[in-house]
C-alpha cells in the first residue's frame, strides 16, 4: 500500500524558517496581542511556543485545506462524523449546542436524571451518604476529576469512584462505607465491560453480606444500553440513559455525570455544561485566526508533525486540577493515537503525541530537569488558577503561581555558562500557560470542551477518525480467550507466565 502524499500546506509549512524563541518577542513586538486569547474564564497563552504570523498562515491554509469548516459543522449537525462505526459524536448536544432532535433528547435525558437525583435526595432510595461509582475509562475518569476538581468540602455525599478490576481498589474504596448508606452507580456505555461487571458485582455481595435487604434497588445504571442494565438487574426506573452517538471518553456531560451532579449539586453540574457550552460556539462560531481550540490544535501538529516531538506535557498547578492529566490522556490518546486516515490509508508521519504530566510544583522536583537539559523536545502546557482552592496564608498561592511562571520563564530564556557545561540551560524550549480566573464548574466545562475540541481540530488536521477506539480491543479479545477456552497457542513467554502465575 502506497503512503498518501503529505498535504501540500504541510510541505510548505516545513520549509518555513524556525523562529528562536530567546529573541521572538523583539522580532515581533506585537506578539503578545496576536498569541494571547481570552475566551470567558480562560486565558491562553501561546506566545512562548515557536508559532509565528507564517506559520500561523501555513496552519490556516492547511485547515482550509483539509475542510475543517465543513467537519466541524458536520460534528455540530449530528453528522455521522465517526464514519468507522457510521455514527455521529453528540458530546456537544448534551450542552444544548447541536442538531436540534439531538438536543431535545439530551434535555429530556437530563430531566429524568435531576429527577431522580431530588428523589434520591428525598431519600426515596432511603438514606444515603455514600456514592459508589463503578465505571472505567470514559466512565470514570470524567466524574472523577469534576467530583475532585469541584468537590473540596462542598461535596454532599462521600464518593468514591472505583474503576480497576484489582479488588484491591474496589476494597480500598468500600473500607469506610456503611453499606446500609451506600448507593452503586453503575457506569457503562455498553454495560458488558469486564473490570465494571465483576465490580458491580462484588460490589452488590457486600451489600448482600452486611444485610441490605434490596441490594439492587440501591443501584443507579448510566448506560446507553438500558436492555443489558435491565438484564443485569436494574429496574428500569432507576437506569440513566444517554445517546448510542455520546463517546465514551466524551461522556460526562451525560448520565455519566451523575456522580457529580448528585454530589455538587443540579446548579454546579448545569454551569458545567453552560461552561462547556460557551465554548463550543467559541468553537463552532468565531474566526479560524481567534479560535482558541484550532489555534492549539496549530501549536500541536507544529511540534508533533514539523518538529518531531513524541511527547507533550502538561502540569497543572493547581491541586484541584491534579486528575486533569489522566483525564486528558484518555482524551487524547484514545481520540487519536491511530496510524491510519479515515478512509483507511497509512497516515503520513506522526498522528499524536505521547500526552504525559503530573502537577505542578511536585513535579519540578522530579521530572523537570529532563525538560530543563534532557535531549528531547517537550512542548509543556501550564494550566493555573488565579484564585486558590484553600483559605490559607495567600503565600501558598503566590508561591505555586511564581512557580508555574517562573518554570516558563526558564525553558524559554535558558542560561548560558561556557565554563561549566552541566550547569548551562539551552532554553529555546516552548510552553503554552492556560489561565483561569478560578477553577468554577463554568470555567472547568470550558476547559474541558476547549480539549475536546483541540482534540478534534488535531484529527482534522491529520484527516483522522478520533471517534473510535479499536486498538483497544484486541487484548481484551485474548483475555477473554484465555477466560473462555483456557491458554492457548500463545507465545513461549505468555504461556510461562500464565503457567507460574495462574496455575494454567
Ligand atoms: O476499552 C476502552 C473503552 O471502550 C473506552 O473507550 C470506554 O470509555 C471504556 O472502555 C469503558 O467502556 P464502557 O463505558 O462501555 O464500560
Amino acid at each position: 500500500m502506497t503512503s498518501p502524499a503529505q498535504p501540500d500546506s504541510l510541505a510548505a509549512i516545513a520549509a518555513l524558517p524556525q523562529a528562536d524563541l530567546k529573541s521572538i518577542f523583539t522580532a515581533d513586538p506585537d506578539r503578545l496581542s496576536k498569541l494571547v486569547l481570552t475566551q470567558g474564564p480562560i486565558r491562553f497563552d501561546w506566545s512562548k511556543t515557536h508559532m509565528t504570523d507564517d506559520l500561523l498562515s501555513g496552519f490556516l491554509a492547511l485547515a482550509e485545506e483539509q475542510g475543517f469548516a465543513a467537519r466541524r459543522d458536520a460534528l455540530f449537525a449530528g453528522e455521522p462524523v465517526n464514519n468507522t462505526e457510521g455514527r455521529a459524536a453528540e458530546h456537544p448536544a448534551e450542552r444544548g449546542e447541536g442538531n436540534p432532535d439531538s438536543v431535545a433528547r439530551a434535555k429530556a435525558l437530563h430531566a429524568r436524571m435531576r429527577a431522580l437525583i431530588d428523589a434520591i435526595e428525598a431519600e426515596a432510595l432511603g438514606p444515603i451518604r455514600h456514592i459508589l461509582h463503578i465505571g472505567i475509562g470514559g466512565s470514570a475518569l470524567g466524574p472523577d476529576l469534576i467530583v475532585d476538581a469541584l468537590g473540596g468540602d462542598n461535596l454532599r455525599y462521600d464518593v468514591a469512584i472505583v474503576s480497576n478490576v484489582d479488588g484491591t481498589a474496589l476494597e480500598r474504596a468500600i473500607r469506610d462505607f456503611d453499606p446500609h448508606a451506600t448507593l452503586i452507580a453503575v457506569a457503562s456505555k455498553t454495560f458488558t465491560t469486564t473490570e465494571t461487571m465483576l465490580n458491580a458485582a462484588s460490589a452488590i455481595n457486600w451489600m448482600v453480606e452486611a444485610g441490605v435487604e434490596d441490594p439492587y434497588g440501591k443501584v443507579i445504571a448510566l448506560t446507553a444500553s438500558p436492555d443489558k442494565a435491565i438484564a443485569w438487574g436494574v429496574d428500569e426506573t432507576r437506569i440513566l440513559p444517554f445517546a448510542e452517538s455520546v463517546g465514551g471518553r466524551y461522556s460526562l456531560w451525560s448520565s455519566i455525570g451523575f456522580p457529580a451532579a448528585l454530589a455538587l449539586g443540579w446548579d454546579a453540574f448545569e454551569s458545567l455544561l453552560e461552561g462547556a457550552a460557551a465554548m463550543d460556539r467559541h468553537f463552532r462560531l468565531s474566526d479560524p485566526k481567534e479560535n482558541a481550540p484550532l489555534i492549539a490544535a496549530f501549536v500541536d501538529q507544529y511540534y508533533t508533525r514539523i518538529a518531531g516531538c513524541e511527547t507533550r506535557a502538561l502540569f497543572a498547578y493547581d491541586e484541584r486540577l491534579k486528575l486533569l492529566p489522566s483525564y486528558l490522556q484518555q482524551l487524547e490518546m484514545e481520540s487519536n493515537g491511530k496510524s491510519v486516515t479515515r478512509d483507511g490509508e497509512p497516515v503520513d508521519g506522526p498522528t499524536a503525541p505521547i500526552t504525559w504530566g503530573g502537577v505542578g510544583t511536585d513535579a519540578q522536583h522530579a521530572v523537570f530537569q529532563l525538560l530543563h537539559q534532557g535531549t528531547v523536545l517537550t512542548p509543556v502546557e501550564f494550566i493555573a488558577s488565579i484564585e486558590p482552592g484553600h483559605t490559607l496564608d495567600p503565600a501558598h498561592h503566590r508561591a505555586l503561581l511564581v512557580n508555574c511562571f517562573a518554570q516558563g520563564a526558564a525553558l524559554l530564556r535558558g542560561k548560558e555558562n561556557p565554563s561549566d557545561p552541566a550547569r548551562a540551560y539551552p532554553g529555546n524550549r516552548p510552553s503554552t500557560t492556560i489561565l483561569l480566573d478560578d477553577v468554577t464548574p463554568e470555567a472547568l466545562g470550558a476547559l474541558i470542551a476547549f480539549y475536546e475540541h483541540r482534540t478534534f481540530a488535531n484529527a482534522v488536521l491529520l484527516g483522522i477518525n478520533p471517534f473510535d477506539q479499536f486498538g483497544v480491543e484486541l487484548g481484551k479479545e485474548i483475555a477473554k480467550s484465555i477466560e473462555a477456552e483456557g491458554p492457548k497457542g500463545f507465545d513461549p513467554s505468555t504461556m510461562a507466565l500464565i503457567g507460574l502465575a495462574l496455575g494454567e
